[in-house]
């Protein structure tokens, strides 16, 4: 099935949010846009899957998260990258915006779950991403664009190919690394209590 036009989409957030230079900058068989509420049939889920364990949860529960996402005005913010020729999704990302007290009551945009299909890895998809959700970032006036990623994204490596030493993917986008991240991970005892205590109120 070629691509769907945005005109004939429902989209989380209004595509002028996009970067005209990150459109243009992409490769011709791809689109980009805002996550749309039938992504769930375009491989949403599978792009997802290059990341983490994903179980699906069924397109009803799929869209009732999107219409969840939407119900927080002006703080979740989903783009895709698309095969024109299949309107197969190949690659996500997400923006978060986190409203403060400091700052001058300032905005901080973070980026999570950024994935790649496998087979599509390496052609700029990852970048492209990561560039319209920093412009997005900085549209909205947030003073900075922060993320978390795992040390092999963030290590200098070497490529087979042409032996030069590469920097890391984020490096690429404009990262750049900055003190460290702290995680309390909730247990699966103290989870099911606090998911049961809070459907029993
Ligand atoms: C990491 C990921 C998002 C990169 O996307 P991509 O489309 O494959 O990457 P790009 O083609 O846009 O790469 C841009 C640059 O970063 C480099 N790069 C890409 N992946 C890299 C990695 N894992 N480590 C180091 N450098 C990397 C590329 O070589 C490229 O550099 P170049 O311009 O000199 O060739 C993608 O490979 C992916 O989904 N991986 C699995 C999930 C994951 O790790 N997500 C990030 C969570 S922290």
């Amino acid at each position: 099935m070629p691509l769907t036009p945005n005109t004939e989409l429902d989209l989380l957030f209004p595509d002028s949010l996009i970067s005209g230079d990150v459109k243009r900058a992409l490769h011709q068989d791809l689109h980009i846009r805002p996550l749309a509420s039938t992504d769930y049939n375009r491989g949403h889920l599978s792009v997802l899957s290059v990341l983490t364990e994903i179980s699906d949860p069924g397109e009803a529960a799929w869209k009732a998260q999107f219409d969840a996402l939407r119900a927080f005005p002006e703080t979740y913010y989903v783009v895709v990258i698309l095969d024109r020729a299949t309107d197969k999704i190949f690659g996500v990302g997400t923006l978060v915006v986190e409203r403060k007290f400091t700052r001058g009551l300032g905005k901080v945009g973070h980026i999570e779950d950024i994935a790649v299909d496998k087979a599509q890895q390496g052609k700029k998809i990852g970048l492209r991403i990561i560039n319209a959700l920093t412009y997005i970032s900085e549209t909205l006036g947030c003073y900075k664009t922060i993320l978390n990623c795992s040390e092999s994204n963030l290590i200098i490596y070497p490529r087979l190919i042409d032996l030069r030493r590469k920097l890391a993917f984020y490096e690429k986008c404009g990262f750049e690394k900055k003190e460290c991240e702290m995680v309390y991970q909730v247990r699966e005892r103290a989870r099911t209590t606090i998911i049961d205590s809070h459907n029993n109120n």
